[in-house]
């Protein structure tokens, strides 16, 4: 009690504070979620995510390549697609020779240690921006998504993707992957479910980037409310049940109360999806002059790795050699 306990003596200088700092996390514990695109010796900055790119195969082996000196171990692909390969059934989204098939092939060809999660969703391909059959009555349907997911999973995992990653919201998703994916020898590939995704407004700027909005409505049917914390952590004990390798909360920041929650509840490794809005607000705030924002992005991967995170799936990823130092 004070005046004996002076909690400031454990922080009166930088040595003492040092020791007793919790470890920021290592850049192995980081994704890096990256788009690519059609063509050849693309790299464009995403207006809407400074920093971030739209990458040909071919730009993106060269920073994937930095990103791997860096100690940063991981992507996650999304492909991004113009108005012509996209229609009502996302097609496109299948074929081999798609633009993150293609990718995967060549990142997997040129890095064997790299370890390449995909998004397995089909709102960048389809005319409606919806991730899934959207009816002529402007439902999304479940049951006929499952299996578009589950060829585009089979697909990716073809091409040599470690891992999928699930995140349209369907229900019954990741056990109709994984008996697609058993069924075609792909016993080994991981499925990493966006199992607490929530109908959130921070998308925005991904949306911008992978032209993915919807055409019409929201996606409320179908990602998690977030004034349902019980739903929440369904979601996330469903897909468990389902066969789930790897659980994930989307978006990060908002939702720690729920990382720790379910981090209690499961014994399965858990991520944390740090979104586009999350990176891009911090970006204009320090653009403002409101906050220095190294020291932001600091304290914010600390808040995610204190909540109980294993992964954390975040844009700082290609500069996290800096943010450390910073
Ligand atoms: C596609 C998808 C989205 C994000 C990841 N996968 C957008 C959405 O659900 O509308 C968002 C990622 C981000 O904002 O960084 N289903
Ligand atoms: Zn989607």
């Amino acid at each position: 009690m004070f005046p004996h306990t002076r909690l400031r003596r454990l922080r009166k200088n930088s040595a003492i504070r040092g020791m007793l700092a919790d470890p920021m996390p290592e850049p192995s514990k980081l994704v890096w979620p990256t788009f690519v695109v059609e063509g050849s010796g693309v790299k464009d900055e995403i207006s809407s995510m400074p920093g971030q790119h739209r990458y040909s195969v071919d730009t993106l082996l060269g920073d994937v390549d930095r990103l791997l000196e860096s100690g940063v171990r991981s992507v996650m692909l999304f492909g991004v697609v113009d108005g012509a390969h996209k229609s009502s059934d996302a097609a496109y989204a299948l074929r081999d020779d798609a633009v993150v098939q293609r990718a995967v092939v060549e990142l997997k060809r040129r890095f064997p240690e790299l370890f390449v999660f995909t998004d397995i969703c089909v709102c960048e391909y389809t005319s409606h921006g919806h991730c899934g059959i959207f009816s002529e009555e402007g439902e999304v349907l479940n049951d006929p998504t499952l299996e578009l997911l589950s060829k585009m999973a089979v697909s990716h995992t073809s091409a040599g993707a470690d891992a999928v990653a699930p995140s349209a919201m369907m229900d019954g998703q990741v056990a109709a992957i994984r008996e697609a994916l058993d069924g075609n020898g792909f016993q080994d590939a991981l499925i990493m479910s966006y199992s607490t995704k929530f109908a959130s407004s921070m998308y925005g700027p991904f949306r911008a980037a992978a032209d993915s909005a919807p055409a019409s409505g929201d996606r409320k049917s179908y990602q998690a409310d977030f004034r349902n914390s019980a739903a929440a952590l369904r979601e996330s004990e469903l897909d468990e049940s389902e066969g789930a390798d790897i659980l994930m909360v989307k978006p990060a920041l908002f939702y720690l109360d729920l990382i720790s929650e379910i981090k209690r509840r499961s014994l399965l490794p858990l991520a944390a999806y740090n979104v586009s809005g999350e990176y891009s607000m911090l970006i204009a705030s320090a653009e403002r002059g409101w906050g220095d924002l190294t020291m932001m992005v600091r304290e914010s991967i600390a808040a995610m790795a204190r909540a109980g995170t294993d992964i954390i799936i975040t844009y700082w990823a290609n500069g996290y050699m800096e943010i450390l130092k910073g």
